[in-house]
C-alpha cells in the first residue's frame, strides 16, 4: 500500500509537468496514460496485490488518480486546440478579400408597388386592404355589375363556391366597396393587392397579378381633380418627358370612364412590339364613381362625388425596367431577382 502511494505521487508529478504542443503529442499522452496498455490500466492491475482490508482505500486512491489523469488530458486537448487556432491566425493572409454574403434584394413588384404607394401618400392617400377571397356583392354586384350583366364576362373568375358565390377577387375594386361601406367621409385611399383571373399563362397574361386601386370621395370632386392626380402620378413615376392621353372607355362602376395611356418608354413613342407599333401603352382605367355605386354603399350621391382608378403593378414594373415577360415575376429565378435594388 505504501509503495502504491509513492508510485502514484511520483506519476502525478510527472504528469503535472507534461506538455503537448500538437495534436500528435496529445494523442501520445492519451496512449501512454489512458490507453488500453497505458499506465492507469497497469496501476489498476496492482489492486490484486493489496491486502483485503486495504482494498477499499486503495480503490479510492486509484480512482482519484484516474480522474486526475483524465482532467490533465482534457486540459492538454483544449490548450493545443487554441494553440493551433493561434498558429492558423498567424499564418492567415489578412490582406485577402473576404467572402461577402448576399443580403438579398427586393422583388421588382414590391419596389414599384412601394413607389406607387409613396407617390399617392404625398397626395394624402392612405393604404387600405381587403380580403383576396370575396363574395359576389363586393366583387361584382355593389360595383354595378348585377347578376347576368354581360360585363361580368370581361373578367374570367375563379369561383370557390357557387350560390352563394364566393370567389377569388378579380380586381381590387372590391376594397373600394368595403371602405365606402364603413361610411367615413371624405375618403382618400389606395388599395394595393393581389387579384386572380382564369387566364392562360403567357408572356402577357397570368392567372394572378397585382393591382393598385385608388378612390377619392368628397363634396365637389371633379374629373379635373382625377386628371390632375393622375398627371402628378405619371410625372413622379416616369419623369416629366412622358406624354399622357386619356381615351373614353367603359366600366360599370364609373361614369364617365376613361383609360389612360402613356407614350411608350421602350421606343420613345416611335412604335415597337411592346406598344404594338402605336407608340402608346395603356396603364390604367379610371372614371367618376357611378352614383349607383355610391348609393349601394349608403353614400348620398346628391351630396358626394368621387373618382376612382385601377392600375396593374406588373405592367408598370415591366415598363419601368423594360421586362418583356410577365412570367419572370413569379418564377423566382435568382439570376433575375438579384438584378434589383438590394434591401437597405
Ligand atoms: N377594376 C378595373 C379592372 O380590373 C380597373 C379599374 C377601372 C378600376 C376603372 C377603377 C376604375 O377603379 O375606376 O380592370
Amino acid at each position: 500500500m505504501e509503495q502504491l502511494l509513492q508510485k502514484i505521487e511520483q506519476y502525478k508529478n510527472e504528469i503535472k509537468e507534461s506538455i503537448a504542443e500538437s495534436k500528435d503529442e496529445v494523442e501520445a499522452f492519451r496512449i501512454k496514460y489512458l490507453g488500453t496498455k497505458g499506465l492507469v490500466k497497469t496501476i489498476m492491475g496492482e489492486m490484486k496485490n493489496i491486502a483485503a482490508e486495504q482494498k477499499r482505500e486503495a480503490g479510492q486512491l486509484l480512482n482519484e488518480f484516474k480522474v486526475f489523469v483524465e482532467e490533465k488530458f482534457e486540459g492538454l486537448k483544449t490548450a493545443s486546440a487554441s494553440d493551433l487556432q493561434e498558429d492558423a491566425i498567424a499564418e492567415m493572409d489578412l490582406t485577402l478579400p473576404g467572402t461577402s454574403d448576399s443580403i438579398g434584394s427586393r422583388h421588382p413588384i414590391s419596389i414599384i408597388q412601394n413607389k406607387i404607394i409613396s407617390i399617392f401618400h404625398r397626395l394624402g392617400f392612405s393604404v387600405a386592404e381587403g380580403p383576396e377571397i370575396e363574395d359576389d356583392w363586393h366583387n361584382f354586384s355593389a360595383l354595378n355589375l348585377p347578376e347576368n350583366h354581360p360585363a361580368r364576362d370581361m373578367q374570367d373568375t375563379f369561383y370557390i363556391l357557387k350560390n352563394p358565390d364566393w370567389l377569388l377577387r378579380t380586381h381590387t375594386s372590391s376594397v373600394q366597396i368595403r371602405e365606402m361601406e364603413k361610411g367615413k367621409l371624405p375618403l382618400r385611399i389606395i388599395c394595393p393587392g393581389r387579384v386572380y383571373r382564369n387566364e392562360t399563362i403567357s408572356a402577357r397574361a397570368h392567372c394572378f397579378f397585382n393591382q393598385v386601386e385608388g378612390l377619392y370621395i368628397a363634396e365637389n370632386v371633379s374629373f379635373a381633380d382625377l386628371k390632375q392626380t393622375l398627371y402628378f402620378f405619371v410625372q413622379e413615376m416616369f419623369g416629366t418627358d412622358v406624354k399622357v392621353r386619356f381615351r373614353p372607355s367603359y366600366f360599370p362602376f364609373t361614369e364617365p370612364s376613361a383609360e389612360m395611356d402613356i407614350s411608350c418608354l421602350i421606343c420613345d413613342g416611335k412604335g415597337c412590339n411592346v406598344c404594338k407599333k402605336t407608340g402608346w401603352v395603356e396603364i390604367l382605367g379610371c372614371g367618376m364613381v357611378h352614383p349607383k355605386v355610391l348609393d349601394n354603399c349608403g353614400i348620398d350621391s346628391n351630396k358626394y362625388t368621387g373618382f376612382a382608378f385601377g392600375m396593374g403593378v406588373e405592367r408598370i414594373t415591366m415598363l419601368s425596367y423594360q421586362i418583356k415577360d410577365l412570367r419572370l415575376f413569379s418564377e423566382n429565378d435568382i439570376r433575375f431577382l438579384k438584378q434589383f435594388a438590394p434591401v437597405t
